[in-house]
């Protein structure tokens, strides 16, 4: 090849790649995430007398941090303050509005780039309703699933949950280590489309553990029995 042709692909391979970098792809999938109180606590020694699962977040599968000049202002968002407060605490912190900064900040600039989600209020209030309609907790309570101290099977919990949502969600445990014989419910994703619809949560490419980093967090294993931690 000519040292002008291939410095002229040289080029057009410079620019497309800067092109990916400066507007990142679009999300195709939004994760919402809940959490079990009593599992997250035993996990970051923090003590919490809720008993229902509570928000942990809603992710888009691409991206994070997207803006950082997008602060977090709890003023937009007053009117949804007693919901959040309710049913996406702080288990660390209760009284700190620093959790929903972080997911703001981490995920909700993400989430942005779509026209629905273009705002504080408008991210906030859909995870909320999204929370809200799926209704984890009168599933698992109408289904007999409550916290015990006798354990279930992993695939008792798994049938309950696909059969109602009609997708593939992502159960995860917190697992004490390599032989124990117990795992401990603590996370659980259901995922949605870009309208809002619910999606196999594998369906998409897997983005492994997003947003867990650092946790002892896993996908349940198939064969050892599950805790459902109650209060302690
Ligand atoms: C949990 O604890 C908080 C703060 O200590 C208290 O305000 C709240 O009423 C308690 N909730 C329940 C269900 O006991
Ligand atoms: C980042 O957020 C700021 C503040 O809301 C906004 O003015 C700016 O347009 C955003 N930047 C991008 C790339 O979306
Ligand atoms: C926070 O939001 C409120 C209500 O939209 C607005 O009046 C205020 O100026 C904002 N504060 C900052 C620091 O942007």
């Amino acid at each position: 090849m000519r040292p002008y042709v291939s410095f002229l692909l040289f080029m057009a391979a410079l620019q497309s790649s800067a092109f990916v970098i400066s507007s990142p792809q679009m999300w195709t999938k939004l994760i919402l995430t809940q959490q079990w109180p009593s599992t997250f606590c035993s996990m970051q020694h923090c003590h919490s007398n809720i008993s229902y699962w509570t928000l942990h977040g809603l992710w888009p599968d691409t991206g994070a941090f997207c803006n950082s000049s997008w602060h977090f202002n709890a003023s937009e968002i007053q009117d949804l303050l007693p919901d959040m407060k309710k049913s996406w605490p702080d288990l660390e912190h209760p009284s700190s509005t620093g959790f929903w900064k972080y997911e703001w900040h981490k995920h909700g600039t993400c989430a942005a780039k779509a026209a629905s989600l273009n705002s504080q209020h408008k991210y906030f209030s859909k995870a909320l309703e999204l929370y809200h309609k799926v209704d984890l907790n009168g599933l698992l309570t109408k289904s007999g699933i409550v916290p015990s101290k006798n354990y279930y099977s992993f695939s008792q919990i798994e049938q309950v949950i696909d059969n109602f949502y009609g997708v593939k969600c992502k159960i995860q445990c917190v697992h004490q280590s390599k032989n124990a014989d117990f795992q401990s419910l603590g996370q659980i994703e259901i995922c949605f489309d870009p309208d809002f619809t619910l999606l196999d949560c594998e369906k998409q490419k897997s983005e492994g553990d997003l947003g867990n980093k650092g946790s002892d967090l896993s996908v349940c294993d198939h064969n050892t029995p599950v805790y459902y931690p109650p209060l302690s």
